[in-house]
């Protein structure tokens, strides 16, 4: 049986735990910079809390890596050279530069690394993208998310002040509108230009707001936005992809979770898919697993996540320079 060591024990590590939780893995147990938090964590989760990165990586055959984001390149990478299975929370990294030096390490060690951009495992999502795939809104022309709630900790401390800092999280587009970019990638492919708007620039993260338009080498179009700028509480999402013969649309205040008319058939269909085993967050840990086992390719590849990094810097540039900016030539 594998064994799970996680680093990194703050919110969204729980998450996981109890993921993993449910799965046919051993929790060998945390680290973390507070030891006191890995100590804490084991307690409610299980496995022991370990005072170094090294003595974590001894004990587990895969390494959970759910730091911040700064965070995330010194424990992929120790744990790519010790030849361990990764996971690793998005963003991959804050920077391409970052990304590029993992892949090249993972590459070479022949390490898995799976990125959990959670968004392909959402049901709605996933049921929205194969009803693109299947051709039944023909060809795709326009994707349209929405991901807005409040700033991720309202309450202050050190979690706080790390998504406050624009150089530490990289602002609302690394830490929300990154979710959309990846799965607007997965759904239309690979993305020519983004321009951008936002409110970077006026000095208060806990309110920041970003609109992105995408053009794709397909010719479509994708728009997102992502906020932090609403009162604290349930996020919202919204998600529309329009093609020459119909539109699928999801909205979670919607009660009906999906739904979608098409000109052949005018009935509108509803899917209402959130059983237990599709819960977003065990769905891709279970994934993670099954194509470990069975050594196949994650949905999610090292490639994708260094696109949804780079598409986000790109973005951020935009904002600053006013212009957009085309992705295949990007250069930090
Ligand atoms: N997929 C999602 O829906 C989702 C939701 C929330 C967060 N996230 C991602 O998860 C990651 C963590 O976010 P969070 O909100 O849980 O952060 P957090 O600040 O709550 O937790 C981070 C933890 O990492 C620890 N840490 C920092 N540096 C470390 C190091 N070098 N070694 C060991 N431990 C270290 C901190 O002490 C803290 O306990 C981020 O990349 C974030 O983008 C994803």
């Amino acid at each position: 049986m594998h064994r799970v060591g996680i680093v990194g024990a703050g919110s969204i590590s729980r998450i996981h735990a109890a993921a993993w939780a449910r799965l046919p893995v051993k929790l060998a147990g945390w680290h973390d910079v507070v030891p006191e938090a890995a100590v804490a964590a084991a307690e409610r989760w299980g496995g022991r809390a370990f005072d170094s990165l090294e003595d974590l990586l001894a004990a587990s055959d895969i390494v959970d890596v759910c730091t911040n984001v700064t965070a995330h390149p010194e424990p992929v990478l120790a744990a790519a050279h010790a030849g361990k299975a990764i996971v690793c929370e998005k963003p991959l990294a804050r920077t391409v530069a970052q990304c590029e030096e993992i892949l090249a390490v993972c590459t070479e060690r022949q390490v898995p690394l799976f990125v959990a951009h959670v968004v392909r495992f959402f049901p709605e999502f996933e049921a929205a993208r194969r009803t693109v795939q299947a051709g039944t809104i023909g060809k795709p022309g326009m994707i349209r998310t929405v991901r807005a709630g409040g700033f991720p900790r309202m309450g202050g401390g050190a979690a706080a002040r790390r998504y406050a800092d624009f150089e530490q999280s990289g602002g609302v587009i690394m830490d929300v509108g990154i979710h959309d970019i990846d799965f607007h990638r997965w759904c239309m492919g690979e993305v020519e230009r983004v321009f951008a708007r936002g409110l970077l620039e006026a000095g208060v993260p806990q309110c920041d707001h970003a609109l992105l338009v995408l053009r794709f080498e397909s010719g479509a179009i994708g728009h997102i936005e992502a906020s932090w700028a609403h009162t604290p509480g349930r996020t919202r999402t919204h998600l529309e992809i329009a093609g020459d013969q119909g539109l699928v649309a999801w909205d979670s205040r919607d009660p009906a979770s999906l739904s979608w008319r098409t000109r052949a058939d005018d009935m509108p269909m509803a899917q209402n898919a959130l059983q237990e085993a599709d819960h977003p967050y065990f769905a891709e840990l279970a994934h993670f697993l099954d194509c470990l086992d069975k050594g196949r390719e994650f949905r999610v590849t090292p490639h994708d996540a260094l696109m949804a990094v780079k598409v986000s810097q790109a973005a951020l540039r935009s904002i600053r320079t006013g212009q957009p900016v085309a992705i295949a030539d990007f250069r930090e």
